[in-house]
């Protein structure tokens, strides 16, 4: 059977903003979350505090949050890769943080510079400081499917990044598909063997890239199996700076056209998030790859 509802993490203005070669300005960016915000989407996350020379995008992460106004009811995760980057966070008041760990060790190296032990290590006194702290941790797992150096990834090894990411203390667990090449066979033996090693679907999220076109279908196998928080990015934006192969994430229209369609509620207005796709697109000068999108634009 299918939920009643979805939580939809919204993902555009980190993972989608962070892939796009266009530069855009903190006060677009902060104009961005809150048109989504006004859509109806009650996760937003916002920005990354990793080092600002590897994403560059990403860079002004301080004025963003010294600018965005904060909605009641709305949570603006961040991304934070070590202590560096809690402290950044810390700084500027973030309750919601999200490490990010990679189930492959090419690509542990190529996006933390470490190897998947170390970055490991890299992460545990930032899960501790931040509960510490009354901070809500979300973990990603990276390569979960396929890796483009790699190739096919075995699940065991999916499975234990992730159990000794939420053996840290972590509150969410988000299994990504980075560079899109999963199937919906692939992500129904994923999740049962992560329900299998004690981490429940109430604490399970999926991060689908849709580069092969699987996202939908790999998103409906996973609410089959139980997930009801599903990563999208308004428009389609975005795609992962150190993963070539890897295109843009579901689309969040085409998320909720499929879930309006199917009955399931998300709490998204879809005419308010198109409109701010549509305008995000002027802003970055080039169409929006979402379906969705595309279909409700006029000629
Ligand atoms: P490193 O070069 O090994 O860093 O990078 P280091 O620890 O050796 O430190 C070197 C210098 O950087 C030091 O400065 C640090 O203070 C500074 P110095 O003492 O030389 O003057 N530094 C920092 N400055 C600002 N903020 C920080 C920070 N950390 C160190 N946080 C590091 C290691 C982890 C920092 C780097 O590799 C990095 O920033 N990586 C992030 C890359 C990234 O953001 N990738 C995209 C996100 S992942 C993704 O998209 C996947 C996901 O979407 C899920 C999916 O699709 O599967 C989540
Ligand atoms: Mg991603």
């Amino acid at each position: 059977g299918l939920p009643e509802r979805v939580t939809i993490y919204e993902v555009g203005p980190r993972d989608g903003l962070q892939n796009e070669d266009t530069v855009l300005p903190a006060g677009v960016k902060a104009e961005f979350v809150t048109r989504l915000a006004g859509a109806g989407l009650r996760t937003i996350e916002t920005t990354s505090f990793v080092h600002p020379k590897w994403v560059p995008q990403l860079a002004d992460a301080e004025e963003l949050l010294g600018l965005l106004p904060r909605s009641p009811g709305v949570r603006y995760p961040v991304l934070v890769p070590n202590e560096r980057g809690l402290d950044r966070a810390l700084a500027l008041g973030a309750t919601e943080i999200a490490i990010f760990g990679s189930a492959t060790e090419t690509f542990a190296r190529r996006n933390l510079n470490r190897t998947v032990d170390e970055s490991l290590a890299m992460f545990a006194p930032v899960v501790d400081r931040a509960r510490a702290q009354g901070l809500w941790v979300r973990a990603y797992v990276s390569m979960v499917c396929g890796d483009p150096w790699e190739g096919e990834v075995p699940v065991e090894q999916v499975v234990s990044v992730a159990s000794r990411m939420m053996d840290m203390g972590c509150s969410q667990l988000s299994l990504g598909d980075t560079i899109g090449v999963g199937t919906p066979g692939q992500v129904t033996a994923l999740i049962r063997a992560i329900t299998d090693a004690g981490i429940g679907t109430d604490r399970l999220a999926v991060h689908f890239h849709d580069t092969y076109g699987q996202a939908l279908a790999n998103t409906l196998a996973a609410l089959q199996a139980g997930v009801t928080i599903v990563d999208a990015s308004a428009g389609g934006l975005g795609g992962c700076p150190y993963a070539e192969s890897a295109t843009g994430n579901l689309a969040t229209e085409d998320l909720v056209w499929m879930l309006d369609g199917l009955g399931v509620e998300t709490g998204v207005d879809l005419r308010e998030l198109v409109s701010t796709s549509r305008w995000m697109a002027g802003r970055l000068g080039r169409p929006s790859p979402s379906r969705v999108v595309q279909a409700l634009s006029p000629g």
